[in-house]
């Protein structure tokens, strides 16, 4: 079959966050298994478009309401062997921000709109459009009712959902900006009064899947006001894991770390890396590692962060090492705790993909206290690499992650709280001190397969459904 996945990252072209990952790595282990994907994205103004080669495929104008805009479609020249790579060039849109800016909309629906124009004239049209996340929300309900767009009507389309907490809210006022469409159904962009790209998609995508099964079954309770609607639509929902791509997330290969090691003898390499860590950020060897990478939001539970430190630095023998940014007030108190606790606690503010092979290579524990988990990829990562997740029963860290007191492999806890994490730290550090222990969960956990194989199956049987 032929997918077209679109979506606003992909790795290693432009990544915020896991929704690059998941990009970069699915459309790859789908073509394994005999499926012909492709993804489109916007072109940003980034290192690697900065030094790659593309192809001009297609030029055209796209008109955003008053506005128009000349755009490219490019295609990578030294075609990677894992998937065809499309970027659509808008540079008047696409270059003045890294891969978000504060005002999206028009950015969006300019790509979406353009992408719909280079597939409507492109000889292999796709079996199935594959969106991702609300950037590309609009693409089913154009499709569908945009007259323009009538040829398309009849492909089938895939709405992932990785993050039902932003949904590409815009103002009626900008209605304009989607090309004409049969007026009976504008009722299908209005979500409680504003144009709501992810709403819209969940009504007029074929089918609709969340990252995980649990973050299904969350957001028909609380979805950030999507609730109602996704109970509504629920006979065409479904949770699939992610997984992870082991040709990049792989400690035997990994051409960033120190020391390249597995889960047999070679476990020590391991240990290589710890040291370099520690000796990096002045760090003490001979104490548990606790690490956290990741976006400082609310989400995440990284507010509670400089509390739950300074507690545990007080109370116990640990190191801790954070990479990260996002809120500055927890970046601001995590810089003043890095003062006051110098040789226990340090944090790298910023976005560093290398350290962050580093880090999952080099740490004993993963902190993961997320208050919304749609799947997480880091526990993943952090389990393939040795090293013990501690995690907050949520959405995907609920699927994938079991306590070590129910014969499971990490430390779980139920509630997002200072008390709470701190506990669980308390208890991974005391599990830290029985060697033995210590080290047979750390093998284990290296075996779990989490790769794309099984999930890449379940997107195939979800594709197979849609079959005309
Ligand atoms: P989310 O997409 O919600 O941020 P995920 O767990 O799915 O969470 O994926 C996060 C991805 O981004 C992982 O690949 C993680 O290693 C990476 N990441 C997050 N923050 C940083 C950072 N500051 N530096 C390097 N990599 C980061
Ligand atoms: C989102 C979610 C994260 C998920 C990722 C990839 O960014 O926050 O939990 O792993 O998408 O699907």
């Amino acid at each position: 079959m032929r997918i077209l996945h679109i979506s606003a990252e992909c790795y290693p072209v432009a990544k915020v966050g896991g929704l690059a990952d998941v990009v970069g790595a699915l459309p790859k282990y789908l073509n394994n298994s005999g499926q012909q994907c492709s993804v489109i994205m916007p072109f940003y103004d980034v290192r690697f478009t900065q030094n790659h080669q593309f192809e001009t495929i297609y030029e055209d104008t796209v008109f955003v309401a008053a506005d128009n805009f000349h755009f490219k479609i490019l295609k990578l020249a030294d075609l990677s062997k894992d998937f065809e790579l499309f970027l659509v060039d808008i540079p008047q849109l696409l270059y003045k921000d890294y891969v978000y800016s504060h005002d999206d909309a028009q950015r969006f629906t300019a790509f979406q709109i353009a992408v719909l124009q280079w597939i409507q004239t492109h000889q292999h049209k796709p079996d199935v459009i594959h969106c991702h996340d609300h950037h590309t929300g609009l693409v089913p309900f154009m499709m569908q009712y945009c007259y323009r767009f009538e040829n398309l009507k009849n492909i089938p389309s895939v709405l992932t959902i990785h993050n039902a907490q932003y949904q590409g809210w815009f103002s009626h006022d900008r209605i304009a900006m989607i090309p004409d469409f049969d007026k009976q159904h504008v009722g299908l962009l209005d979500w409680d009064g504003s144009i709501n790209p992810l709403a819209t998609a969940i009504k007029c995508a074929w089918k609709v899947n969340t990252v995980s099964p649990s973050y299904m079954v969350e957001l028909q309770q609380k979805a950030n006001g999507l609730e109602a609607l996704l109970s509504h639509e629920s006979a065409k929902c479904l949770g699939i894991l992610n997984g992870i791509d082991t040709t990049v997330w792989n400690p035997t290969t990994d051409a960033f770390i120190k020391k390249q090691y597995s889960s047999s003898s070679h476990i020590s390499g391991k240990k290589v890396n710890k040291k370099w860590l520690c000796d990096t950020y002045g760090l003490d060897f001979n104490k548990p590692l606790f690490v956290f990478i990741g976006r400082l939001v609310y989400e995440k539970g990284s507010d509670l962060f400089p509390q739950v430190f300074k507690e545990i630095l007080q109370e116990n023998d640990v190191s801790i090492l954070l990479l990260g940014s996002g809120d500055s007030d927890t970046e601001n108190k995590l810089i003043a705790l890095r003062e006051k606790f110098k040789g226990h606690f340090n944090a790298y503010i910023g976005y560093d993909e290398e350290l962050s092979h580093l880090i999952y290579a080099g740490a004993d524990f993963l902190l993961m206290p997320s208050r919304v988990e749609p799947c997480g990829l880091n526990q993943m990562y952090s389990l393939t690499y040795g090293t013990i997740p501690i995690v907050r029963s949520i959405g995907g860290l609920k699927d994938t992650i079991v306590d070590v007191d129910n014969d499971g492999y990490g430390f779980v806890h139920e509630d997002t709280s200072v008390g709470q994490i701190k506990n669980a730290m308390q208890r991974a550090a005391a599990f830290y001190d029985n060697t033995l222990k210590f080290k047979k969960i750390r093998t284990r956990i290296m075996k779990i397969d989490h790769s794309w194989d099984n999930s890449a199956q379940q997107y195939i049987s979800l594709y197979n459904t849609l079959k005309n």
